[in-house]
């Protein structure tokens, strides 16, 4: 079988994962998979720098149409975050009969809707796993472990910065700009971390879960949204005091006439779950109404953990492509499906 060559649009922190764990388990990849997977093309604003990946093989483009437009390719990975330019490139790459994988949470979270359109018009999918919570499956839990549930609401830690900056800060006594510069270093903040420690991030994630969990349209302006700015250490010390943690949450669930859309610091008891996730890992708890409360646990970022998810999507994609479309089970369809279908 021929390879399968993708287009990478960004090779960063979370672009040269992908392509270290694309080289290391080739093989397990291969056969679970049932071709080779590549990256053999790949935009970068600036090729001349020093990246954590080999770069044999892959040709470096400054320019995302030119990868995007290249007819080698079959998969987009879009891994270069925010909305514009990467829109208009994942709209051209859809166009162009490509399937995309992407870890951009801002731009399905605002413009989804239109994207998860576009890919049924032209039958390719969108996949979006890396975009909620890193290297944990909660997409594929909530929508394909969890689907014979009626979900009955959902709260987790899904900011890995936020997290991160909460428990060095409070527990062991560093300094925001310090601990918010260390996050940046290590590849977890967005590219603007206002976006991290403001909740944008967050309610981008959770605007994401909900419209999945409860099959209702991406409403990200509905979401209320409030970041860690603003907590003090006296916060912390009474919290501390009363035996309370104060965890940064995204929550939704029923409320009457509708959902509730939250993000914000919450006190949780010393003894819950949520409030001993310490560090840039996240856990997100899901309550359905056969299932009862599960909880999905682990890094929220960085650039493996993320890899981990982007490529697991491409070999989900790769294993559809297999496929002769009369026995396609509408599986990968489902990515864009629960999204563009939800009643309004
Ligand atoms: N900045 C994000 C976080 C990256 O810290 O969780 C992963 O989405």
């Amino acid at each position: 079988m021929k390879p399968v060559n993708v287009g990478m649009l960004g090779i960063g922190t979370v672009g040269s994962g992908v392509v270290n764990i694309l080289e290391r388990n080739a093989d397990v990849i291969s056969r679970r998979a049932g071709r080779e997977i590549r990256v053999t093309h790949a935009s970068a604003r600036h090729p001349e720098r020093p990246r954590s990946c080999r770069l044999e093989g892959i040709k470096l483009n400054t320019d995302p149409f030119e990868v995007v437009d290249d007819p080698q390719t079959e998969i987009i990975a879009e891994l270069i975050g925010g909305e514009e330019p990467a829109r208009e490139l994942i709209l051209r790459a859809l166009d162009n009969g490509k399937h995309v994988v992407t870890a951009n949470k801002a731009l399905i979270a605002q413009h989804g809707n239109e994207i998860f359109a576009r890919a049924r018009d032209n039958g390719v999918t969108v996949a979006f796993e890396a975009a909620v919570a890193g290297g944990i499956p909660i997409i594929k839990a909530v929508r394909e472990a969890l689907t014979g549930n009626r979900i009955e609401w959902l709260a987790g830690i899904i900011n890995g910065t936020a997290n991160y900056i909460l428990t060095e800060m409070f527990y062991e006594g560093r300094e925001f700009g310090d601990v918010l510069a260390e996050a940046q270093r290590l590849g977890y903040a967005e590219a603007d971390p206002s976006f991290d420690v403001e909740g944008i991030d967050a309610a981008h994630k959770l605007t994401i879960l909900a419209s999945i969990a409860f099959g209702i349209p991406l409403q990200y302006d509905k979401v209320h949204v409030e970041g860690i700015k603003h907590i003090s250490r006296d916060d912390v010390e009474w919290a501390e005091e009363l035996g309370f943690r104060i965890k940064h949450l995204g929550l939704a669930f029923h409320e009457e006439g509708g959902y509730a859309l939250r993000v914000h610091p919450t006190l949780l008891p010393r003894r819950h779950m949520l409030a001993n996730v310490d560090g840039v890992m996240n856990a997100v708890m899901v309550k359905g109404d056969a299932v009862g409360p599960t909880m999905y646990y682990g890094a929220g970022a960085g650039a493996e953990p993320t890899a981990s998810a982007v490529v697991a999507d491409m070999i989900d994609v790769v294993r559809e492509f297999n496929l002769e479309p009369e026995n396609r089970v509408p599986y990968l369809a489902f990515h864009t499906h629960s999204l563009s279908n939800a009643p309004v």
